[in-house]
């Protein structure tokens, strides 16, 4: 048996973590939701954005409650760089990998939808249903990926409350981080925009600054990448 659990910010770790899910038959488990502890089971499958290069805190976390069989993790980023989440992943992991992938897909901060490769992840599948050890080599990052990380994102990237918020509580609900109050963010953002995607009344938007949007737009990679 396998399970396939997944973090997001704004939908599209959970666009690829339900990808797969359908393709191996199973049902998609938000971390966040409910027990946050991995299940017993031959091969855990964790889908996660890459954020500064780096793995969201509630993902590391979740990593180690992997306590049997194998893990397969699918690091989904936008496009600008992956940093070398998959061999940290691999650290914080106490159970061997059967797959990794890095998984190019839109970027929170820019528009544009939920687009990946899809045939590129049979791999990834196939190794999931036929599990067998595989390491991951570690992998460039930028020098500045680890310094002030959040405080980067919230320089980048303003989150703005509009007229319709009602303080119905469902941005402090679902905030990872528990940094947000009455759709006005705090220090301690992380700025993963879950806020933005989930508010009911959609009175939560972003704006991405000019200087941080041209960077972004500048990304090059395309390719799903697999260790297998
Ligand atoms: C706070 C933050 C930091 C990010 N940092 C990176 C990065 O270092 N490299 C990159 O390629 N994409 C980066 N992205 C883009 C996300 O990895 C990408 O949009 C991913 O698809 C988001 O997944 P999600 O929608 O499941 O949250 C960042 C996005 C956010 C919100």
């Amino acid at each position: 048996m396998d399970k396939v659990y997944y973090f997001t910010g704004s939908g599209h770790s959970r666009a690829v973590a339900e990808y797969l899910a359908d393709k191996l038959k199973r049902q998609p488990y938000d971390i966040t939701v409910g027990k946050h502890e991995a299940e017993d089971t031959e091969v855990t499958v964790v889908v996660f954005p890459v954020y500064c290069e780096s793995i969201p805190d509630a993902v590391v976390d979740f990593l180690k409650t992997v306590t049997t069989g194998f893990a397969a993790i699918a690091a989904v980023y936008g496009g600008v760089s992956p940093g070398n989440v998959l061999f940290e992943a691999q650290s914080a992991l106490k159970r061997p990998l059967t797959s990794a992938a890095t998984v190019p897909t839109g970027h929170s901060f820019l528009s544009g939808g939920d687009t990946f490769d899809r045939v590129a992840l049979d791999g990834f599948i196939e190794k999931v249903k036929n599990p067998a050890p595989v390491a991951v080599p570690p992998m460039k990052k930028a020098f500045y990926a680890d310094l002030f990380p959040e405080w980067r994102s919230r320089v980048g990237v303003k989150i703005k409350k509009g007229d319709t918020c009602s303080k119905c509580g469902n941005c402090e609900e679902n905030c990872p981080v528990g940094a947000i109050r009455r759709g006005v963010p705090f220090d301690g953002c992380i700025r993963c925009l879950r806020c933005v995607s989930t508010c009911p009344e959609r009175a939560l938007s972003f704006e991405c600054r000019p200087f941080l949007r041209r960077f972004l737009e500048r990304k090059k990679k395309t390719e799903t990448v697999l260790y297998n």
